[in-house]
This record gives C-alpha cells, structure tokens and sequence, in this order.
C-alpha cells in the first residue's frame, strides 16, 4: 500500500483506516463508499489513477497538485472540502485505495439518493432506483422549503466560490446535488473535487469560460421541470411527483422559485453579465416556472 498524507498525521490515517475495516459506508457512490466520522471522511474507490473518469494519471502528479490548490483555496476561505492524503495499491490497474477528508458540515444540499426518484433518468430503470422509499416525498418537500430559507448571502457567497473553483480550472459535478452540503453556520460547502476541467487536461480546445459554466452550474439548487434543456435528466418526471400531491407539489413549485430568484440574485452580485445569464436562461426550465 503505498500512502501520501500531507494534510493528516500518518496514526490518524491509520487508526482511521481500521475502523473503516468494521464499519457499514454511511453512502455508496457509483466508485465510492463513503465512511463517516466526527471530522474526517474515508473513501473508498477503485480509480484513484483516474481524473474526471478516463483521465489517467498513474503517478497521481495531477491529483497531488490538485490536493495542493484545493488546501490553498480552503486558506484564503473557499468552501472547498479539502483531500487530506491518499493510499492505494500501487499495482492495481486504476488504483485501489482510499481518500480521506476533512468531513463536511451540515448535510448534501440534496440527497441524489432519495430525489432521483422523482428525475427523469430514473423513470425507464429498473427498481434499483425506485425502491420503495416511503420518505421521499416528505423529504424533497422540506428540504426544498429549507433551502428557500437559506439567506441570500449564502447563495452570494455559493456562486462566488464557484467562480474561483473553476477559475483555478477544477471541475464541479453540477450533475450530482449531494455534491454540495449546507450547514448554517459554514453556508454550502463542495466535496467530490477530484479532477481538473477537461481544458486543463488538454482534451477540448473549447474553453467554457468560468461565468459561462457558473451561470448555469449555479442553479443546481433548483429543480428543474420538464423540457429543460440544461439538467436535462434531473427534470422532474410528471407522473413520478404525482405521489407527493397537490399541496406537496404547490409548496415544493413555490419554495423552488423562491431558490431560482436567490440564485438570480447570486449571479447578478457577483457581476455575471447580464446576456450570459440570459442565455442561460434560454436553456433552462425550472420546476413551477
Ligand atoms: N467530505 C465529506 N464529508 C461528508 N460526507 C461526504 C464527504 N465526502 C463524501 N461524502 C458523502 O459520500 C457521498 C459520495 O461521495 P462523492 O460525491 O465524493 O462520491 P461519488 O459521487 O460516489 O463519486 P463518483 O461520482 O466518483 O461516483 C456524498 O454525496 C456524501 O454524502
Ligand atoms: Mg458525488
């Protein structure tokens, strides 16, 4: 196994790493199990050597670098939830291994694993998404009413540190909601940063500028409804938020515009001009509009 941990004394990787050896993950991932204590969070994945999917980067140089950026923006007060140090097998083809991190504050702004119920992507699956989850509905509808009560100096701060995310050419998975947490206190705050833009890594000539990614990626805090065209798959599916009912789906419609109008709001703080919101605006559809 080899280990790197610049951010966490070597004992405590270990003593970590032990527990985990006897514990149930709090959350599974596609790649990853996620395994929570009081401060830190352990990750389990299978492709350690692998950036933003198929990049590959056997000797991790760019994932070091990135570990180095995302501790540099933490010190000047971007949300970011820093990579403490790493360890993997060194044979294994795309690195076995774990990650381990500071643990987020608060909760995911939303937990994909409960609302991908009510999203389009789910609805031809099979019944691994559609367990029956008795508290879905339940849960989207307060959720959705809490995050329309977050101040809008959250939602400020949220789409600056955006910006300077992707700004210093890190890739944000605006596709997951439970990529962002909230606490009330810290605001949101981003984990699941293991990759640069695919700019960085030279596969695109097609640079998208920061404000251009921004103005969309930063109505992740909304629903979106039928016939968006940007978060085309996380739409909320007709027939499938038919179970939350009619009062449900009238708070859930008003709290979500309530969120698109702080997002707005956000974006137009943080000089994001006018005619790239507009065009984004041209592409997205949100729930209750
Ligand atoms: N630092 C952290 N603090 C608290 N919870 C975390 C942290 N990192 C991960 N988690 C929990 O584990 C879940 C999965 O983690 P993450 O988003 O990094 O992996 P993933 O989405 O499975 O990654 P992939 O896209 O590679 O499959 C998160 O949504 C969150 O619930
Ligand atoms: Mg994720």
């Amino acid at each position: 196994m080899k280990e790197k941990y610049p951010l966490i004394a070597a004992e405590t990787a270990h003593m970590l790493l032990d527990q985990v050896k006897g514990m149930t993950p709090a959350h599974r991932g596609i790649d990853r199990q996620a395994y929570l204590f009081d401060d830190y969070a352990v990750l389990s994945t299978r492709r350690l050597k692998l950036r933003n999917v198929d990049v590959r980067d056997d000797d991790l140089h760019y994932l070091d670098e990135l570990i180095e950026t995302l501790a540099d923006l933490r010190n000047s007060g971007i949300h970011v939830v820093p990579i403490l140090g790493y360890c993997y097998e060194q044979e294994s083809p795309d690195g076995e291994g774990f990650l381990f991190m500071r643990r987020a504050k608060g909760e995911e702004l939303y937990d994909d694993a409960l609302i991908c119920r009510y999203e389009t992507w789910t609805q031809n699956q099979d019944d691994e998404y559609l367990t029956s989850d008795a508290d879905a509905a339940e849960y989207i509808v307060r959720r959705t009413h809490e995050v329309a009560g977050i101040p809008q100096r959250h939602f400020d701060k949220f789409i600056s540190d955006i910006l300077t995310i992707l700004g210093n050419d890190i890739l944000i998975d605006f596709q997951g909601k439970s990529n962002f947490f909230y606490d009330r206190e810290e605001g949101f705050q981003f984990i699941d940063l293991d990759s640069h833009t695919d700019n960085y890594y030279g596969l695109t000539d097609n640079v998208v500028s920061a404000e251009a990614w921004a103005a969309v990626g930063g109505f992740v805090p909304c629903h979106f409804g039928a016939g968006t065209k940007a978060f085309a798959h996380l739409a909320l599916d007709p027939n499938a938020i038919r179970e939350i009912g009619e009062t449900g789906i009238k708070q859930l419609a008003d709290d979500n515009l309530r969120i698109f109008d702080k997002c707005v709001r956000a974006m137009k703080a943080n000089h994001i001009k006018d005619t790239v919101l507009q065009n984004t605006l041209k592409s997205i559809k949100v729930f209750g509009q």
